[in-house]
């Protein structure tokens, strides 16, 4: 079906910051389209059909500054029809239009009916709207740090296939804090959108429409336990290449994949200088050989080219010793050290980066512990649960608007989930690992080691973490400034559609708050 790529022959395409349509007192306007339109991934493919904001895939860069307020109409021309096979025997979607959206930007603070909620969806031309109060036109407040954020489809139960259709984009939000500290910019902060696709020969994209090993009486389409590209794409081609200068960039990198993780690497002796994660600039630069990342999770890293002049350095994805040599994503880019210093390099990389308060000394309002759970449906497909509960089971997790809560993460599946809450940056405490076999005999938690500290580079602002089987990872929030109701998930696209995903309460008021 598909056809083998040469790699590294197009050039990385270039993302500029989209010009906004207006400025007025109350901040920066754009309109954003959502249309169906056809865009070359790789030099020997015909062009591939896919969905994207403003018809660009990735979407077009947004750029803001903290304190100014983004208005975005996010505007729905999709065709009728979808580009991809869609399961209607999950929730009920056989009663709802089929191509439906609602865009959601990830890691900002912004008020509920701006959040893009699962059920604040609408069709082409907001002809029909679902069940939670829906609108087109989004506030961002960008009263939070500097930080690269996302926006992407996040209508129920078809996130995943909106998304590989095309619709992700990239936000950076700059503050001046960050400005002072002259790091590499300009032409030398390169975004880096990594994501995996699957292409048919014809250039189309290829989304399986059953598991592989499907038993007769599933469903068709059925949706998938889970699903990886064989295709690496960045800034939306196949296995580009970059020319750089010997000097050090700044690359600010978004795992948009499904459910793909990777193991970066570069293939030199060059290691990452890791100095920013979801929510913006570590304390310190964290020296960093292989960077675990997750769905969803973004890091801000330095590369110094400058020994490497005339090299062509890989970035690598490690497959790990039991690799299948016909695997070809253990390849991602290529960075060629091919051009000639401009100007000398006077970027900084200090090692003080910015400070971090710790929410550990906040009064903390209580603990919930919150499991991660595999069961099936009633086509015996794999049905990932939070809590046991169902996306629409009546909400349970309702923080008090302002106070500070541990969620502790009990992952009883035998696999890693990115876990996401939206509205909040929070901080990792720790992943304890339990006996996984034991509390499948008996339910009892029983712990096989002491808690043990987040790696270096999770110890700044994250919205998404990584928690692995067997282990209980606690993070710390403050539910704040917004009340309403937002939600929380597992990033792998497949899992959040069925049914990894709940809705989440910030009550103000102290009736609706749960007791510890
Ligand atoms: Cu990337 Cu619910 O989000
Ligand atoms: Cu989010
Ligand atoms: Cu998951």
């Amino acid at each position: 079906m598909r056809r083998k790529l040469e790699k590294f022959v197009d050039p990385l395409p270039n993302l500029q910051p989209l010009k906004p349509d207006k400025k007025t007192g109350d901040g920066v306007h754009y309109e954003i389209t959502m249309k169906q339109f056809k865009r070359k991934l790789h030099r020997d493919l015909p062009a591939t059909t896919l969905w994207g904001y403003n018809g660009q895939f990735p979407g077009p860069m947004i750029e803001a500054n903290r304190d100014e307020p983004v208005h975005v109409a996010w505007l729905n021309q999709l065709p009728n029809k979808h580009l991809l096979p869609v399961d209607v025997s999950i929730h009920g979607l056989e009663q709802l239009p089929i191509v439906r959206t609602v865009v959601h930007l990830h890691g900002i603070e912004t008020k509920a009916d701006s959040d893009g909620h699962p059920e604040a969806w609408y069709t082409n031309n907001f002809q029909e709207t679902g069940p939670v109060f829906s609108r087109e036109t989004f506030t961002y407040p960008n009263h939070q740090r500097g930080s690269l954020l996302w926006y992407h489809d996040h209508a129920m139960g078809i996130t995943r296939l909106n998304v590989y259709a095309g619709l992700a984009g990239m936000y950076i939000l700059r503050d001046e804090h960050e400005k002072l500290l002259n790091l590499p910019a300009g032409d030398y902060e390169i975004p880096l959108m990594i994501t995996d696709r699957s292409l048919n020969a014809d250039g189309s994209l290829f989304y399986p429409s059953q598991p592989d090993d499907a038993a007769k009486n599933l469903p068709n389409p059925s949706i998938l336990p889970a699903y990886n590209g064989d295709t690496i794409i960045v800034n939306g081609k196949a296995w580009p290449f970059l020319e750089v200068e010997p000097r050090k960039y700044r690359f600010r990198i978004l795992n948009a994949s499904n459910t793909r993780s990777y193991q970066l690497q570069l293939d030199s002796n060059i290691n990452f200088q890791q100095i920013g994660s979801d929510g913006g600039l570590l304390r310190h630069p964290v020296e960093i050989e292989k960077i675990g990342f997750q769905p969803a999770e973004r890091i801000d890293v330095i590369i110094d080219f400058s020994k490497a002049a005339g090299q062509s350095i890989l970035l690598k994805n490690d497959l790990g010793p039991d690799a299948d040599p016909n695997d070809d994503t253990g390849d991602i880019m290529q960075f060629r050290v091919t051009k000639s210093l401009k100007n000398k390099d006077r970027s900084h990389l200090p090692q003080t980066l910015s400070v971090i308060p710790s929410l550990k000394q906040n009064d903390i309002s209580g603990i919930r512990y919150l499991k991660l759970v595999g069961s099936a449906d009633e086509f015996d497909r794999p049905l990932l649960l939070l809590n046991n509960k169902h996306w629409h089971d009546p909400i349970t997790e309702n923080p008090q608007l302002g106070t500070t809560e541990i969620w502790a993460f009990t992952n009883t599946t035998n696999f890693s989930h990115p876990i996401h809450i939206h509205l909040v940056q929070f901080q990792v405490l720790e992943h304890q690992p339990f006996d996984l076999e034991q509390y499948n005999q008996d339910g009892k938690i029983i712990f096989t080691g002491p808690p043990e500290a987040p790696a270096a580079n999770h110890r700044g602002w994250k919205d998404t973490i990584e928690v692995p089987a067997a282990t209980i990872t606690r993070v710390i929030a403050k539910f704040a400034p917004y009340s309403g109701e937002f939600v929380w998930h597992c990033h792998i696209l497949e899992h959040e559609d069925y049914d990894m995903m709940r809705p989440y309460m910030v009550a103000d008021d102290d009736k609706n708050n749960t007791k510890f």
